[in-house]
């Protein structure tokens, strides 16, 4: 495993799914974990990340000097190389201009850091700082005009700083340096190969929770389905699942769900209809942010109490979560000064129900939880189904809920997928959904007066829903869907397509 130490720079997960790609394994960890807890981990090699700060600002990040006692190879990136300068007795300054973007620098490739590349090499470099003078010990291994030490090494400590951003895809070789790192220097193993890697998890699981009943929360969302599959190859019957039905889903999902678990023959799989519970939680709250408190509390009150009747009949010594690694990256969070722009209705874990945690997803990127459930012989229409947000419809309902309106939502949003399945557009893009507008226009309609819903249409192309921009459609798919919902849809006479790129907008309405 690499460790790679978390200044708070943005690219950071880049750098971890670099290592994941190139086949050995990396974890994110606060900048400032000890040395002990770093040894019980047991890395091969420690990168230092980029971040935002200056290592000339007074109390600025970094680890404890001691890290090099512990004679790992080290890697430092960007402000990572600079802190590598700073604690080793080097100089770092501001000139008056920084380096944004692509530039060349010159690597001397001798260097196992830089083996098998040629000496001219395109770079991103993003930084005000740079290195004026090398700490003792370390030798110059890469030139650019406005940054002379762009590289530095001390091959005999194994220390190395690059001041550009390896883990860019705009740094043409970056993969082959940090594979470098990894395997030349690092000596790592190559052990996160995702094909095969079912049989590997079966087997962690099986070691983990033993003869223990284990139960899980399913929302018919890829990771808790490829979870449910995992577990059920691991653990037989002995996995109790549980999908609470808020009554937000989208048209026939409840039905698709059933039929899923029907096929993966899980014994233990019980649907909780709690449709008018969360309805009349729901009714008269407008607010966005009460509407996901009022639908999280419900959502952990009605699982609480099914795993309390659970227990009556058979021992669950466990809980499983679909938690994934991009999840898990927000705790080593450098800074925690994020805005909050949405109460995300994730099921925490019920701390009450004294039951120990199993996450066997979390160190899977969601593309490769995608080619696990693939491996386990998942149905392609599950595993590359778009994301849908815990809430449901409630988040797509603007305003009040009712179940007239979820019923119209229900059938417009079902018209809209199904033709964009229909034209093969539906694989380009990354989430679509219709949204219901709360307030009424006026229409005609066979000579008659209307006044009826909006619909909106919503659809977005993103690698990782914190930017998208909105998806292209042709006029006439457009012009069909639009016509089939204001003709089939009771209570629609209008259909808008929503033009908007995050930011400003999010992806869902509320
Ligand atoms: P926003 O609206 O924040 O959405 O731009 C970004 C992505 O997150 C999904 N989303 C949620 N997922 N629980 C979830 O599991 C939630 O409460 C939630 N809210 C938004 C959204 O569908 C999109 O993919």
């Amino acid at each position: 495993m690499i460790a790679i130490l978390n200044f708070g720079s943005q690219y950071n997960h880049l750098i971890a799914r670099r290592i994941r790609e190139a086949g050995a394994a990396a974890e994110i960890l606060p900048y400032n974990i000890s040395n002990g807890e770093l040894r019980k981990l047991k890395p091969k090699g420690i990168i230092f990340s980029g971040g935002p700060k200056s290592v000339n600002d007074k109390n600025f990040p970094a680890p404890n000097r001691e890290i090099f006692k512990l004679h790992l190879p080290v890697l430092g990136i960007c402000y990572g190389h600079q802190v590598i300068a700073k604690l080793l007795g080097g100089k770092i300054e501001t000139p008056k201009i920084g380096r944004f973007g692509k530039e060349y620098v010159f690597v001397k490739n001798h260097n196992p850091l830089f083996c098998g590349l040629s000496s001219k090499q395109k770079v991103w470099f993003s930084n005000n700082d740079i290195v004026t003078r090398l700490p003792k010990g370390f030798k110059n291994i890469a030139t650019n005009h406005s940054c002379p030490h762009a590289a530095m090494a001390n091959n005999k400590a194994r220390i190395y700083g690059v001041q550009f951003h390896p883990e860019v895809i705009h740094t043409e070789n970056g993969k082959k340096i940090i594979s470098n790192f990894v395997y030349k220097i690092c000596q790592a193993e190559k052990n996160q190969e995702v094909k095969g890697l079912s049989g590997k998890l079966i087997s962690e699981v099986q070691k983990e929770v033993g003869e223990n009943n284990i139960l899980l929360g399913v929302s018919g969302g890829v990771d808790s389905t490829v979870l449910a599959a995992l577990l059920h190859k691991a653990c037989g019957n002995k996995l109790y699942c549980v999908f609470v039905d808020h009554g937000l889903m989208r048209k026939n999902e409840v039905i698709e769900i059933k039929n899923i678990f029907k096929k993966l023959k899980v014994k233990n799989f019980k649907i909780v209809d709690a449709q008018s519970l969360f309805l009349n939680k729901l009714k008269g709250v407008s607010d966005p942010e009460k509407k996901r408190k009022a639908i999280g509390h419900t959502f952990i009150e009605v699982f609480e109490a099914q795993a309390k009747q659970l227990a009556k009949n058979a021992h669950i010594g466990y809980l499983a979560q679909g938690t994934i690694y991009p999840d898990r990256i927000e705790s080593a969070k450098a800074t925690n000064k994020a805005d909050k722009i949405k109460s995300h209705h994730n099921l925490t874990l019920p701390k009450k129900l004294n039951l120990t945690l199993v996450e066997p997803l979390r160190d899977l990127y969601k593309d490769e939880v995608r080619e696990l459930g693939l491996e386990l012989g998942l149905p392609k229409e599950i595993i590359y189904r778009h994301p849908f947000p815990g809430p449901g419809l409630a988040v797509r309902i603007l305003g009040e809920i009712t179940g007239e309106k979820i019923k119209i939502l229900q059938a417009a949003d079902d018209i809209y997928i199904s033709e964009i399945k229909k034209s093969k557009d539906y694989g380009k893009i990354s989430q679509a959904f219709a949204a219901l507008l709360p307030v009424k226009s006026v229409g005609v309609m066979g000579d008659m007066r209307t006044y009826s819903y909006i619909i909106s249409l919503r659809a977005v192309t993103t690698e990782d829903f914190m930017t998208c921009d909105w998806y292209h459609f042709g006029y006439e798919l457009l012009r069909k869907i639009s016509s089939r919902i204001v003709n089939e849809v009771k209570g629609v006479n209008r259909v808008v397509y929503d033009i908007t790129q995050k930011p400003p907008a999010t992806v869902e309405y509320e």
